[in-house]
């Protein structure tokens, strides 16, 4: 049976897709609109626009066809366009299409090109339909061909460019302004003499400073290394307003009229269509009733030559469910949805049954068997990458993706399989299986309020002021683990009143999943009120007689709040004398049955417990369900009574920890499982508060574990170097946090941390 339905690709489930329009992020949700005829899987019928949102650009929902043809100006097709997000409303631009009946060209007569403007408020009402630009308002140079807006504000003014056709068939570029969205005035073209008939999709963009034109120009002359498919997709340089050398996107067999936006972070993410239009081959999908998907999300970036990259978009990590060391030589069967990593400057050849990738003289080429029929018609495509570095290829069921040295060179393609696809490369490779959905940190325990004194260096009684800020380790851990892109849930419980409103309110603009968040009436939410001595030391007053948290039982635990699990973690301050404890229990029972890993930061607060014994009994308690335990230097000694490191860590391990994650404060952190151990020195910065750094730094690690693939099984398994690697990942991730103040406050995003550590690579 062949299955070529996408899994993770946005793609029609009937009808034709092709170019993506309106790539925003607005409302709290990115936005996907795209070409749509979902009448016909050749394309034919109506050219509508459907919609796909999601909130965070790995799993999208199909809201159905927002815009389609149902005014005279757009009657034979709702065209390419953008969206423009001012003043709290979406705008709208887009080509209405007209092809008036008759004997015409359909090229200098016969065709109407509106350009059409339309606000929403909501992303799916698309009424109001404003007709902006006719024919008759193009220069006279222009044929009937004129389309595809793109508009941005810059500098409070609105600027527009248009694809357009000139009546003696050269393509251009249009460009606009406009002081409000309806009034755009011509101002100037851009050209290059030579260069196609006609240019569709123009994008004006900047990234990291540096501007430049992408378009999509057909009627390119097909060399060996370039343009080599039937319509071709790049961008030019700008330098003032000269067009500079033309690069393309994508050096593929599929892809076409990409378009760019900027997230809310700053990124400048492209999505293209991976498809193009009157291709020599074909998709087996258009007799099943479908046919073409998009791309999926790549940034865009400089590298350190200043030439455009494009790799996918970071969160993509996030979906890594299994990892896999293949050697060269050895064949692997791959799951349908897989990343590859090659890191080898003597990669030559990577089989993928139906298709392999080949390196020779700095030229890399994509080559699909003809026997096998993989390729539908698809032959070979070829680009120049010099010296090879890293590859990265991106496999769905129907489709490769394949970024070349840091993503300055693309290659992407569709293929329709017949059979398991069998990987063989002549370097090793690391080959991840990835899920349709990421996986989630789970935390179970308190979430409170941290009352932080306003003066510190004092003792208690000398406080005059604190301010309220959400704290809880749980609800700390999850922090971490969502400001670096992941998926976290908290279960826990809280008072019906004013701090628990306020709590659950920061949980979700930290991005936590708070819909296992229980409420009573039973308990108020608990509070802590902390003090810093003039030596350091902390104090914690907690006002937990009992807390709400501490009145989660074992019952209001079930199964659903563990879907999609990866690890669930928890501390010992929830594992006193109350229903909390044995709630706890259950969570581990079942996440241990669907195979999580287990983590567990006994962060002992003795000032909560009767007695250091009974604190001690219930950690000892529950050390032995934990797979990671994270542990400081005086809690090692607490719980085994060992002041030798070595020998505590025997003790620990014997009992089934399979990871002892043992952090040193300023001197790093070292990692340890029964074969090996992997540490890093610590990195020098000036500490301002270490509130949460602890919790950091475990939601940091478990982050990087889940972000590689690395499952309950792999643990032990992990090589010293890959420990290091991730002690370095968590202490460099709580170095930055204790630079800054607060806890989930002070964790750096995942966009930040690269920025400052991993530039230019992948952070995991
Ligand atoms: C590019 C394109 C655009 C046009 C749209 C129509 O693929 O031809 O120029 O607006 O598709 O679907």
């Amino acid at each position: 049976m062949t299955d070529w339905k996408q899994k993770l690709h946005i793609e029609p489930l009937n009808g034709w897709l092709n170019d993506p329009n309106g790539l925003c992020y607005y409302s709290g949700k990115f936005h996907v609109y795209f070409q749509y005829s979902p009448d016909s899987a050749e394309g034919s019928g109506r050219k509508c626009w459907g919609h796909m949102e999601s909130t965070d650009m790995l799993t999208w929902e199909y809201t159905g066809i927002v815009m389609e043809p149902d005014i005279p100006e757009d009657r034979s097709g709702v065209y390419s366009g953008c969206a423009v997000v001012d003043d709290g409303k979406l705008h709208i631009f887009y080509t209405g299409n007209v092809k008036l009946p008759g004997d015409y060209d359909y090229i200098n007569e016969g065709r109407e090109a509106n350009q059409i403007h339309v606000v929403t408020d909501d992303a799916r009402t698309l009424t109001g339909k404003k007709i902006i630009l006719k024919n008759a308002d193009y220069p006279d140079c222009c044929s009937c061909h004129v389309r595809d807006p793109k508009v941005w504000k810059e500098d409070g003014i609105w600027k527009m460019v248009l694809g357009a056709r000139t009546k003696d068939s050269k393509g251009l570029v249009l460009y606009y302004e406009g002081t409000d969205p309806d009034s755009f005035s011509f101002v100037k073209t851009y050209q290059v003499p030579d260069f196609g008939y006609m240019w569709e999709c123009p994008d004006l963009f900047d990234v990291d400073g540096q501007r430049f034109l992408g378009l999509s120009p057909q009627g390119l002359p097909h060399e060996e290394l370039k343009n080599q498919n039937v319509y071709s997709s790049g961008y030019f340089r700008l330098n003032e307003d000269r067009l500079e050398e033309f690069n393309e996107f994508d050096h593929g067999f599929d892809f076409y009229a990409p378009q760019t936006f900027v997230a809310p972070d700053g990124r400048r993410i492209l999505i293209g269509w991976m498809g193009i239009g009157d291709i020599p081959y074909s998709n087996p999908t258009t007799e099943l009733g479908w046919q073409h998907c998009l791309t999926l999300p790549r940034q865009l970036s400089l590298n350190d030559d200043g030439a455009l990259c494009q790799n996918p978009i970071d969160e993509l990590v996030n979906l890594r469910a299994s990892r896999k060391l293949v050697k060269a030589g050895d064949s692997i069967e791959l799951e349908a949805l897989s990343e590859i990593i090659i890191r080898s400057s003597e990669f030559k050849e990577a089989d993928f049954g139906g298709f392999r990738l080949i390196v020779e003289d700095g030229i890399c080429s994509l080559v699909f068997d003809e026997d096998k029929g993989w390729g539908f018609g698809r032959d070979i495509r070829r680009a120049k990458t010099g010296d090879i570095k890293d590859i990265r290829i991106l496999l769905d069921t129907s489709s490769v993706e394949i970024y070349i040295n840091g993503g300055r060179v693309v290659m992407s393609s569709r293929f329709y399989p017949d059979s398991d696809i069998v990987f063989k490369a002549d370097s090793d490779a690391t080959v991840y299986g990835l899920s349709q959905k990421p996986r989630k940190l789970i935390a179970i325990g308190e979430a409170l309020i941290d009352f932080i004194p306003d003066k510190t260096g004092c003792d208690f009684h000398e406080v005059t002021a604190f301010s309220p800020k959400l704290g809880g380790a749980p609800a700390n851990v999850c922090g971490a683990f969502a400001k670096l892109s992941g998926k976290s849930k908290i279960l826990t419980m809280l008072g019906q009143d004013p701090f628990g409103d306020r709590i659950l309110k920061e949980l979700d603009e930290a991005g936590i999943d708070t819909s296992c968040v229980l409420r009573t009436d039973e308990a108020n939410t608990a509070l802590a009120f902390v003090s810093l001595a003039k030596d350091g030391n902390r104090t914690f007053s907690f006002y937990r007689n009992p807390s709400a948290d501490m009145l989660l039982n074992e019952y209001q635990i079930y199964e659903r709040m563990l879907d999609d699990i990866y690890a669930l973690h928890f501390c010992s301050v929830s594992l006193g004398d109350f229903p909390m404890r044995k709630a706890h229990r259950k969570a581990i029972d079942m996440a241990r049955a669907r195979g999580a890993i287990i983590s567990f930061d006994p962060n002992l607060r003795p000032a909560l417990w009767k007695s250091t014994e009974a604190m001690k009994e219930a950690v000892s308690e529950f050390v032995p369900v934990a797979d990671i335990l994270k542990i400081s230097d005086e809690e090692l000694e607490f719980i085994t009574g060992q002041t030798d490191i070595d020998e505590a860590c025997k003790e620990l391990l014997a009992v089934g920890v399979k990871l002892i994650v043992y952090t040193r404060g300023k001197n790093g952190a070292k990692l340890i499982t029964r074969k090996t151990s992997g540490e890093d020195p610590g990195v020098e910065v000036q500490a301002v508060d270490t509130t949460g750094a602890g919790d950091g730094f475990i939601g940091a690690l478990l982050w990087y574990l889940a972000s590689s693939g690395i499952n309950k099984t792999d643990l032990a398994e992990l090589t010293s170097d890959m420990l290091s690697e991730a002690a370095l990942f968590a202490d460099r991730y709580c170095s930055v946090s204790i630079t800054r103040t607060g806890a989930i406050p002070s964790y750096p995003t995942l966009q930040e941390f690269k920025n400052l550590y991993y530039k230019g690579g992948t952070v995991t």
